[in-house]
């Protein structure tokens, strides 16, 4: 559950969006589509990526970190767009934070159940994702008779960002991965990684015509609109092309160009800059507890 303070938000303020590195750029382009009117302050911490292969304390207190320098620029809400930071960090963001946070757990377990037929959802991720049991979780809750099997793909992040998006290596580990989701008859999948929906279709291709994929980027900027909308913080500002105001910032730990070049084939919207900021400067001491 979102918690507040007293911090005074308002609606011209920027979204918070923070992931491991590059893939939570797939949730950005999401809400750039669907609330082009919002600014945005995007980290990625590329100097400690992957998160999918740390452990929960390790994440939990780099997202804590994160957290903090979001709130330093002054956002209004939080995405935290990573599903393995959402996986093992939200419920410590959530007690600790004076804005909304949404993760993309809950967005695409939703879809999925919503979107299921036969009860049997199959779930992709980072191994700590997989491991966390949290789709499961959130899953269950909604409906409790549901078969849930997840299977880690520790692959497909290196095969995206290397940019083998259609290749045959590709093909065949995402036939590899599917297999045993295939064999449990499952008629629902969870891209529940930031870079798979960017590989969609060769997931889709191993996956088979018949299996729905649920893409948690789109669902969570669905579902944050919806709550901006429900505290009256969807911003009223219209920009222009060249405003003067920036209005998407994007912040990284380590190698801004590398970044930059990724981000620029992600979003169409032509990343100018990307700045270096030191997140060990940021104390992971509980928000509550102030600097
Ligand atoms: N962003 C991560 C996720 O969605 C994938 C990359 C990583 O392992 O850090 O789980």
């Amino acid at each position: 559950m979102e918690t507040e303070n007293s911090r005074a938000v308002n609606a011209d303020l920027p979204i918070g969006v923070f992931d491991s590195g590059v893939g939570g750029l797939t949730v950005v382009k999401e809400i750039i589509n669907q609330m082009p009117n919002e600014r945005i302050v995007y980290f990625g911490d590329t100097a400690r990526v992957p998160y999918g292969s740390k452990s929960r304390d390790t994440v939990v207190r780099y997202s804590r970190q994160i957290v903090r320098f979001l709130l330093e620029q002054n956002v209004k809400a939080i995405a935290v767009a990573c599903n393995t930071a959402s996986a093992y960090a939200i419920p410590e963001i959530e007690a600790e934070c004076p804005v909304p946070v949404i993760g993309v757990i809950r967005p695409g377990a939703k879809t999925a159940v919503e979107g299921t037929r036969n009860g049997r959802i199959g779930v992709i991720g980072t191994r700590a994702t997989i491991t966390s049991g949290s789709y499961k979780e959130y899953i269950r809750e909604i409906m409790p008779g549901a078969e849930v099997f997840g299977q880690a793909c520790p692959l497909f992040v290196p095969l995206v960002e290397e940019g083998l998006w259609e290749d045959p290596v590709t093909d065949e580990i995402a036939r590899r991965y599917m297999a045993s989701l295939i064999d449990r008859d499952i008629d629902t999948l969870i891209m529940g990684c930031t870079h798979y929906p960017l590989i969609r279709k060769t997931i889709g291709r191993a996956a088979g015509d018949k299996v729905l994929l649920v893409n948690p980027a789109y669902e969570t900027a669905r579902e944050l609109r919806k709550l901006l909308e429900s505290r009256s913080l969807i911003s009223g500002h219209r920009y222009e092309l060249g405003s003067t105001v920036p209005q998407y910032r994007f912040y990284v730990s380590d190698m801004a160009d590398q970044f930059q070049k990724f981000a620029n084939s992600i979003i169409k919207y032509g990343i100018l800059a990307a700045e270096k900021i030191d997140i060990y400067n940021y104390s992971a001491r509980p928000l509550s507890e102030g600097d």
